[in-house]
C-alpha cells in the first residue's frame, strides 16, 4: 500500500465523496418525490447547528476508523472495500425500485409482501416492509439493493459503523488467548447480506464465523458477498435471533448488528437472553445499534426523521429503550457503551 498519510488522505476523500454522493441522491430523490408522488410528508429542516454537529461527528467517526486500522486492529484495505462496479450496476435500479417505494410510502402500505411466502415461518413483526423497502426482507430483490441503499442513508458510513465491534469483540476475544484461535467461534446475529462478518472475518482470520439471519434471501446475498472474498469459510444458517440454533455455553464471542430498533420490546429482550444463552463464561457480547435519546439528545431531531420518513415501527420504542438494563436483566456483566456517529455500540460478557 502506498505511503500512510496518502493512504489516509485518499481514505478521507473517499469518505467525503461517499458522504456527497448519499447527500446528492437524498436531495435529488426527495424533490421527486414530492414532485411525481406528491406525497407532503414535512420536509427534515437540518438546522446548521445540527448539521455542524452532525458533520463533526462523522468526521471523528473517520478519524477513529482510520486510526484503529493504523494500529492494526484490521487491515487498511477494510476501508477501502466498496464493490464499486457491483454498486454501479445496481444504482439504477435503486431508481427504478424508487416510485414503487413513494406509493408504499403516501398509502401507507406497510405490509405488501411477496404472495408466495410462507408467512407461518416468521413472527408476525418480521412481515413488514422495514424502510419501505419492496418485499420487506423477503426477497432476492430487496438483498441486492440492501447494501447500497444502506450506504445512501448513512451517507457512506455504514461500513465504518459496523467496523466500531471489531476493536471490543478483539479485546473480549482475549480472554481465551491460552486457546487456539482456530478453535474460537464466533456468531453474527441477525447479519444481512454479511457485511460485519467480512470485516471480523479480515481481522480475526483464524476464528470459526457463524453468521444466521431469518431471511434466506439475504443470506444467499451474504453467501455471494462472502464467498466472492478471500478468508476462511463461514457457516451461514437461517433462522429466529430469539431461539439461535446454537448449543448453550459453546460461542466465545456473539455481535448483532443494527437488529435490534426493529423488533418489538419483547423479541429486543428474547435475543439478548439467547444471546447469554449461546455464549460460553467468559464470552463477549457486541451489540451495535441506533444511538439513542439518551446518549444523543442532541441528535433528536435526526431520530426523529428516521421514524417519521421510513417504515421503522419500533424505532420510537427503541430510542427509549434501556438496553443496559436489558443487558443486565439477561444476566450480562461489565456492560460498557460508545457511541459513534449513529450508531451505539455495547459490550458485556457472560459471568463465569
Ligand atoms: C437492518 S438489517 C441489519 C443487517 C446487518 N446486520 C447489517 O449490518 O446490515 C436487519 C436484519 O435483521 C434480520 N432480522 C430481523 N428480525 C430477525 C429475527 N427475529 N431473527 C433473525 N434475523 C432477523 C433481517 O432479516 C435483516 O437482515
Amino acid at each position: 500500500m502506498a505511503s500512510p498519510n496518502l493512504t489516509k488522505f485518499a481514505y478521507q476523500t473517499l469518505q467525503q465523496g461517499k458522504s456527497l454522493a448519499g447527500l446528492a441522491h437524498k436531495g435529488i430523490s426527495s424533490k421527486l418525490m414530492e414532485l411525481i408522488s406528491q406525497d407532503n410528508s414535512p420536509d427534515f429542516p437540518l438546522q446548521r447547528e445540527l448539521f455542524n454537529e452532525l458533520r463533526d461527528s462523522m468526521s471523528e467517526l473517520a478519524e477513529i476508523d482510520w486510526e484503529e486500522a493504523d494500529e492494526g486492529l484490521y487491515p487498511k484495505t477494510q476501508l477501502f472495500e466498496a464493490p464499486w462496479l457491483e454498486w454501479a450496476r445496481k444504482y439504477p435500479w435503486v431508481w427504478l425500485d424508487m416510485p414503487s417505494t413513494w406509493n408504499r410510502r403516501k398509502k401507507r402500505k406497510t405490509r405488501d409482501l411477496p404472495k408466495d411466502i410462507d408467512r407461518d415461518s416468521y413472527p408476525d413483526y418480521y412481515l413488514q416492509n422495514f424502510h419501505h423497502q419492496t418485499d420487506g426482507y423477503l426477497s432476492e430483490h430487496s438483498a441486492e439493493l440492501y447494501d447500497i441503499q444502506v450506504e445512501i442513508l448513512f451517507n457512506g458510513t455504514a461500513d465504518s459503523m459496523r467496523r466500531r465491534i471489531i476493536s471490543p469483540l478483539k479485546k473480549g476475544l482475549e480472554k481465551f488467548n491460552h486457546r487456539n484461535s482456530r478453535k474460537l467461534r464466533v456468531l453474527d446475529v441477525a447479519t444481512g447480506t454479511g457485511r460485519s462478518l467480512q470485516q471480523i472475518r479480515s481481522a480475526l482470520p483464524e476464528i470459526e464465523l457463524f453468521g444466521m439471519d431469518l431471511s434466506g434471501s439475504y443470506l444467499k446475498q451474504a453467501s455471494k458477498y462472502l464467498s466472492a472474498r478471500k478468508g476462511k469459510m463461514v457457516e451461514l444458517s437461517k433462522g429466529n435471533a430469539e431461539k439461535l440454533s446454537f448449543q448453550s455455553n459453546t460461542l466465545q464471542g456473539v455481535t448483532c448488528v443494527f437488529l435490534l430498533h426493529e423488533l418489538p420490546p419483547q423479541a429486543r429482550q428474547n435475543v439478548i437472553n439467547d444471546c447469554l444463552r449461546v455464549l460460553e463464561p467468559g464470552g463477549v457480547f457486541v451489540l451495535a445499534d441506533s444511538i439513542q435519546l439518551s446518549d444523543s439528545p442532541k441528535f433528536k431531531p435526526v431520530m426523529d426523521n428516521f421514524h417519521r420518513a421510513f417504515h421503522e415501527p419500533f424505532y420510537r420504542d427503541y430510542i427509549n429503550d434501556d438496553i443496559e438494563a436489558r443487558l443486565k436483566e439477561a444476566g450480562f456483566e461489565n456492560i460498557s457503551a460508545n457511541s459513534y456517529f449513529m450508531t451505539r455500540v455495547w459490550t458485556s460478557s457472560k459471568p463465569y
